[in-house]
């Protein structure tokens, strides 16, 4: 029997020992629905409190219910762990690692690297190694191959396999999860696609195979593009309209009525989250060093990180109508998670507008019901304990996350200007006296 064989076989009976490298938003996920197939997982990761949070059988994730682990950790079927040597028992791995930029704006594959040097002491014959990571096409070949083999003669293809798998995972939503989201696959060669095709298909309902790592890595880079782009084009109407007096939301609306070739993107105050601002950029970095300017990306780009300070410009005027300096006055920004109904503050546009309004001296709070407290490169900020009474005394308040554990009605009637960046108050075109809408 081929190593290739012996490993199709254990990973169709789900006798096969898994582990997860990273074990955030993407990896704990991952660690639960193969275990939740049968597998026995090791989660593996550098920080110890989410290790112990995990062997504890409780969950640090808030689309990972802690019943679900708990019952994985009391069962002995999933485990976490600070130490790699495991790897030596482990016959497949998913590396979950954080993709970010430095602040240069250029890709950061630090933590990739550092996760495959410390696998290739333990890579031995018959292993599966799949990258979930968001990154440019060519990594998985380029960096991971030679960075996990080196010092060995092990071959991909024939002595261990390697993939890339991207992870589709949406923060909050309970209708597409890691298990009914179809899973796109594609290996260094047609072999390490077939062995991680069969390994993800124990547990994720379906697989999409393509050719090679690069087409998968460039999927997902078109899915996040896509995103960024139209996110943009929407943003940039919503300029347009400002300037022409048009309510860009009432246009979005009719437009969306039209039952085909139109999709429906909403403006907002910026990009938020892990992928949609960063991915992209990955993307242009690589053309970059390819002698091309990867142009929607660049444009998608400069005009998704100007509305921060558009919404600064729109509480400014709006204050300046009431006759008010926006200097010294109380502004209430609303929610700071970077989308409705999560807690992950990550590229959150609410920390660009609430630092541009303290750097214009404004004096600046905020609530949001799902982060009761941050501390985000030398800001440091609480949520306002009562709402109502902030939303009362504010000159002005920002809604900037429109979660729906909000009181639309009661914040209307009580604040007596309000910038609204997401249409959270549905005024349709009549508007309200006390309401400025993006
Ligand atoms: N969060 C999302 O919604 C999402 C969606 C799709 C894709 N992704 C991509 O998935 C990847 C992971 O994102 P995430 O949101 O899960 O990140 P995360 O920061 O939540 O989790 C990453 C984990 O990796 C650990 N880690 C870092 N270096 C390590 C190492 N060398 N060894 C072991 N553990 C290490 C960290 O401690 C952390 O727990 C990124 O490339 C991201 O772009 C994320």
């Amino acid at each position: 029997m081929t190593l290739k064989q012996n490993l199709l076989e254990i990973l169709e009976n789900r006798t096969a020992r898994v582990a997860v490298i990273g074990l955030g938003y993407v990896g704990l996920p991952l660690a639960v629905v193969l275990a939740d197939a049968g597998f026995d997982v090791t989660g593996i990761d550098l920080v110890t409190e989410k290790i112990d949070l995990l062997n504890r059988g409780l969950s640090y994730i808030q689309d990972v219910p802690a019943e679900q682990v708990r019952k994985h950790v009391e069962a002995g079927r999933l485990r976490g762990t600070t130490d790699f040597s495991v790897l030596k028992e482990i016959d497949a791995v998913s590396i979950c690692v954080p993709t970010p930029l430095r602040k240069t704006g250029d890709p950061d594959l630090s933590f990739i690297v550092s996760a495959s040097e410390t696998l290739a002491a333990h890579l031995h014959p018959g292993m599966v190694v799949v990258l979930e990571s968001t990154t440019y096409p060519g990594t998985t070949r380029e960096l991971m191959l030679p960075t996990i083999s080196a010092g060995t003669d092990l071959k991909a293809g024939t002595d261990f396999f390697l993939a890339f798998s991207p992870e589709r995972v949406d923060p909050g939503r309970q209708d597409w999860t890691t298990v009914n989201t179809p899973k796109v696959i594609g290996g260094i060669t047609a072999d390490c696609g077939e062995v991680a095709t069969v390994w993800y298909r124990q547990a994720i309902e379906t697989i999409v195979t393509v050719r090679s790592a690069e087409s998968a890595e460039m999927t997902k880079l078109l899915e996040n593009t896509f995103r960024m782009v139209n996110i943009g084009l929407v943003n940039e109407m919503a300029l347009m309209c400002d300037r022409l007096g048009i309510d860009v939301w009432e246009v979005i609306e009719a437009a969306a009525t039209k039952p085909f070739g139109f999709m429906k993107f909403t403006p907002g105050p910026g990009l938020g989250g892990h992928c949609i601002p960063i991915d992209p950029l990955y993307l242009s970095w690589k053309l970059r060093s390819l002698n091309y300017t990867a142009r929607f990306i660049e444009l998608a780009s400069e005009v998704n990180t100007g509305m921060p300070r558009h919404v600064v410009t729109l509480v400014m005027d709006a204050l300046n109508e009431r006759g008010k300096p926006l200097k010294g006055s109380q502004v209430l920004v609303l929610g700071a998670a970077y989308k409705p109904d999560i807690d992950d503050l990550r590229e959150s546009p609410a920390l660009d507008i609430i630092t541009l309004l303290l750097e214009k001296g404004a004096l600046v709070e905020y609530h949001d019901p799902h982060i009761p407290h941050f501390d985000h490169d030398g800001l440091e900020m609480a949520s306002v304990p009562d709402l109502l009474e902030a939303v009362r005394t504010a000159d002005c308040v920002a809604i900037v996350t429109d979660h729906s554990a909000y009181e639309y009605g009661q914040i209307l009637d009580s604040a007596d200007l309000i910038v609204d960046t997401r249409n959270a108050l549905k005024l349709g075109a009549a508007g309200h006296p006390n309401v400025v809408k993006l």
